[in-house]
């Protein structure tokens, strides 16, 4: 279970916690000095005799109060500077009290909100409860677990707060969503079971789930996609998600989300070492993850958008029957494509899920999210997903919704060298290509412009690194972040609902 936040006008009669904001140097928040009022300038007195404890965003110090025979626990917040508090410090401030709740071994919480606006509070409890997700299916002892029961934010604009909170929870179970299917192992999640398992949560909500078995796949022609998925037992599965919040007729559907969902990617018989299989390949999939939860988020918050996700599944495996080096294999674009490396399998599913919702949906807008390349992550780390957008004026907009989500986009070039650099000798093109090893990033991109219809808007989002983080983050337990779920959202809450 995740945290509960809920809103309320006045502190509870009975909780065992009671948090307050002090501002920088020490000012009290309104919160802090009714409280402090309360107690007989309890708060005063004890900052008057704090060395550490300044009020930076992010401190905290624990006291004790009775009053009438109840002890509560008191936790000054430090908040930082007032005008820093836009929405994302907000949500980082949030989230980083999580940790210092469960920590304390903190029960039902009170957070007198410092003065804030609804939004403020909203995206306060967001943080919280973003940072409060857990992955403990698999554990049968959990008595350890010492996290907190709810928090209860206490302010004027509550009613309003909790209207805003409301949509940040829904996105949040969709980024949920997103990191519970990367956590999941590749025997329990391949491309059958996740296909179902998408159908299972998606459908409920009125999305329209269409799932495309093999035998589907390769009469249709989506040979690179099949070739893939050729060397394992578990066949590939295309899953077609309609989200119909705008009411559109006929085919055409304005944006198309396209996702890779390897789910475990060996390398193939280019095989990967062990040490990168084990950490992160079942996370081979966190692009199609993007895809599904920024679907759900949508249909949980009702979105007023017409929205084709696409998710191409398949497992990278090794056996007698997978694709060799230097094999020659199809598309759906009719493209024949040299195998290269069989470890550059992303985009071969890519492609032919790629060129099938444009011949389908003739999409305005197409953005495909992906664990594309160990490139981008030795170029960003785990911190910025790659983007890379073949329109200035889209790629403004996603900037945008990246930032103010905290899904971090930075973009980098496509460019006529990159693609050159795909083609191959004796088929159309080559998935590894002639600038190896350098610019791996890029000639990935590359090679998926290539099955881009000329003046179709399209990004690519590389989320090799960001799908991931080493360490916790305010927001974040580690591991699996569910980058993209977000951007995906606002992108499309800017850009089709205003
Ligand atoms: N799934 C990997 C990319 C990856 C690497 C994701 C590290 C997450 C962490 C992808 O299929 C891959 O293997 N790419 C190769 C391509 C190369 C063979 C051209 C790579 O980046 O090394
Ligand atoms: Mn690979
Ligand atoms: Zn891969």
């Amino acid at each position: 279970m995740t945290l509960s936040v809920t809103f309320h006008k006045s502190p509870r009669s009975r909780v065992d916690t009671v948090v307050v904001g002090v501002y920088a140097d020490n000012r009290l928040s309104p919160g802090a000095a009714k409280l402090d009022g309360e107690h007989g300038g309890l708060l005063a007195d004890f900052l008057a005799g704090q060395k550490k404890f300044t009020g930076k965003s992010g401190q905290s110090a624990f006291l004790t109060a009775a009053t009438a025979g109840v002890v509560t626990r008191i936790v000054l917040w430090g908040l930082g500077d007032e005008e820093k508090l836009d929405g994302m410090a907000c949500e980082t401030l949030g989230g980083k009290l999580y940790p210092v709740l469960a920590e304390a071994g903190a029960g039902d919480s009170d957070f007198i909100a410092p003065g804030w606006d609804a939004a403020q509070a909203a995206r306060f409890g967001l943080g919280l409860l973003l940072r409060s997700y857990k992955f403990d299916k698999y554990k049968k002892d959990t008595a350890e677990d010492n996290a907190p029961q709810g928090v209860a934010l206490i302010g004027e604009a509550y009613s309003a707060a909790a209207q805003n909170y409301k949509m940040h929870a829904q996105i949040a179970e969709g980024v949920f969503f997103a990191r519970d299917l990367v956590t999941e192992p590749a025997n329990v999640l391949y491309p059958e079971s996740y296909a179902e398992r998408i159908k299972d949560e998606l459908k409920p909500l009125g999305v329209t789930v269409d799932i495309f078995d093999e035998k589907k796949l390769q009469k249709l022609g989506f040979e690179a996609h099949m070739a893939v998925g050729q060397g394992s037992d578990h066949p590939p599965r295309l899953v077609v998600m309609r989200w119909n919040g705008g009411g559109a007729k006929g085919k055409k559907v304005p944006v198309a989300l396209v996702g890779k969902g390897i789910t475990f990617d060996t390398g193939g018989v280019n095989m990967k070492p062990t040490g990168e299989m084990l950490t992160i390949m079942k996370m081979d999939m966190g692009g199609s993850a993007a895809v599904v939860g920024a679907m759900k988020a949508l249909a949980l918050r009702k979105a007023k958008a017409d929205v084709v996700g696409v998710v191409a599944l398949a497992e990278n495996m090794v056996s007698g029957n997978a694709i060799r080096p230097s094999d020659i294999i199809g598309s759906l674009s009719g493209k024949t494509i040299e195998v290269g490396n069989t470890d550059a399998e992303g985009r071969l599913v890519l492609a032919d899920a790629l060129t099938y919702v444009q011949k389908t949906y003739d999409p305005d807008v197409i953005i495909d999210v992906a664990t594309l390349t160990g490139a981008v992550l030795m170029a960003m780390g785990n911190e910025y997903g790659g983007a890379f957008v073949n329109d200035d004026e889209m790629w403004v907009r996603l900037d945008k919704a990246g930032l103010e989500t905290g899904d971090k986009l930075w973009r980098l070039p496509l460019h006529e060298v990159y693609r050159e650099a795909m083609k191959g000798q004796i088929a159309d093109l080559n998935n590894l290509g002639s600038m190896t090893p350098y610019g791996g990033t890029c000639t990935a991109a590359g090679f998926l412009e290539l099955f881009i219809d000329e003046g179709r808007k399209w990004a690519h989002l590389d989320i090799a690194g960001s799908a991931w983080t080493k360490a916790d983050r305010p927001t974040c337990p580690k591991t699996f972040t569910g980058f993209g779920v977000r951007v995906l959202d606002r992108f499309i809450a800017d850009s089709y609902e205003a």
